[in-house]
């Protein structure tokens, strides 16, 4: 859409905005070990994408420390916002709005960010879309791929593993989701267990490469049943105890038993997958994108088995580029974006939650199981 054909629309800075070209929208994420802000605008354009990894601060604890990831979330927001700025070569008053991850995760994180959020958007008045971090990962591939509503979304996180029918912005249907860990957490307790470092999923698929996964006779947790649950404490459990029948490890035997792992998340989740795609064919028989997101959705073994899934059901696989997978920032401005748009915005005193399941109906008939 060109300048002049957008003219006559509406350019105010707040309320609904019907159109969307040349809309600019700041996204800030603090959720977990990243502190990432990006600038994205309207036609989809990545103007800026910082994400500052904590990895070195948390990785002597093994494990993503609250108190540790919310101070530096402190220390590091301003300047990046200020970097990111500068990047997108935009002043304050050429942003249209401010997206900003209001949970889940942990909420220490998520309080700075939107607090940063909130004081920007008052002190510059600019309108405040207070994004779910689930829903950036859910919508990135129409960003990167221009995917149309309705899809099949598999979501696999450090925090989550579901299967979702994505109908539209806000408008989700949870057909199964993980009875104990989620797929991310699985990775990483098993990256621990073998020493194989933090954070656990990449360790875990370097180790793997080109070792023998068929060596450990692993378990594949709920393969075969009905419905699309998921659960993989069993499968750890089961990690451990070839540790400790094998004796002490070497490195082959570590990579061997990395692979084994490996596989068996492959070969459930594939299984999960296909049974959703029987479900969403239910209620939408001729759409036909399946899309991956999340951080696990990085993993290539993951992604090769799943475009196999995808191409034997007449699916095809959309899965955005890693560094869109794992947690970033154009996911918040892009997911923001899509709410301004539909003329959602928020208000200054909105909470930071640190639960905030995509739906919430389903979450509340499954309580004890993850949203
Ligand atoms: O989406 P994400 O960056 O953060 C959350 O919202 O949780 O996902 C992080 C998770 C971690 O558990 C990490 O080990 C896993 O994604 N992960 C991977 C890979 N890259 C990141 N798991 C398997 N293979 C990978 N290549
Ligand atoms: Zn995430």
């Amino acid at each position: 859409m060109s300048t002049t054909e957008i003219a006559w629309l509406p350019v105010g800075k707040a309320g609904p905005a019907p159109y969307i070209g040349a809309m600019n929208v700041l996204g800030i994420e603090t959720s977990c070990d990243e502190t990432a802000v990006a600038v994205v605008n309207g036609d989809g354009d990545v103007l800026a994408d910082l994400v500052l990894s904590q990895i070195d601060e948390h990785a002597p604890y093994g494990g993503v420390v609250p108190e540790i990831a919310a101070r530096s979330h402190i220390d590091h927001l301003d300047p990046l916002i200020g970097r990111a700025m500068e990047e997108a070569n935009l002043t304050w008053a050429d942003l249209d709005a401010i997206a900003v991850t209001a949970g889940p995760g942990l909420v220490g994180g998520v309080i700075v960010g939107l607090m940063e959020a909130k004081a920007i958007a008052a002190a510059h008045r600019l309108p405040l879309v207070a994004v779910n971090h689930l829903e950036g990962h859910a919508l990135t591939a129409r960003l990167t791929d221009g995917v149309d509503f309705p899809y099949l979304l598999l979501l696999i996180s450090g925090g989550h593993c579901q299967l979702l029918i994505v109908d539209g912005v806000g408008r989700y249907q949870r057909l199964g989701t993980t009875v104990d860990d989620a797929v991310g957490e699985a990775f990483d307790k098993t990256a621990k267990l073998l020493g194989l470092g933090f954070p656990g999923g990449p360790a875990v698929e370097k180790a793997a490469q080109g070792a023998d996964s068929t060596r450990f006779s692993l378990p594949r947790p709920m393969l075969g049943r009905d419905g699309c649950d998921f659960s993989f404490s069993g499968l750890k459990t089961a990690v451990r105890h070839a540790m400790e029948t094998e004796g002490p490890l070497d490195d082959g035997d570590r990579a061997d038993l990395a692979a084994s792992f490996q596989q068996a998340i492959v070969d459930t989740i594939t299984d999960r997958t296909a049974n959703a795609i029987a479900m969403f064919h239910a209620v939408h028989p001729v759409a036909s994108t399946l899309v991956v997101a999340g951080g696990v959705a990085a993993n290539k073994a993951l992604r090769q088995a799943l475009e196999a899934t995808a191409e034997a059901h007449a699916m095809t696989l959309v899965a955005p580029p890693p560094r869109l997978c794992t947690d970033n920032a154009v996911m918040i401005a892009w997911a923001g974006l899509e709410r301004f748009r539909l003329g959602e915005t928020d208000p200054l005193d909105i909470p930071a939650r640190a639960r905030w399941p995509l739906d919430p109906e389903a979450a509340a008939a499954s309580a004890g199981a993850k949203a």
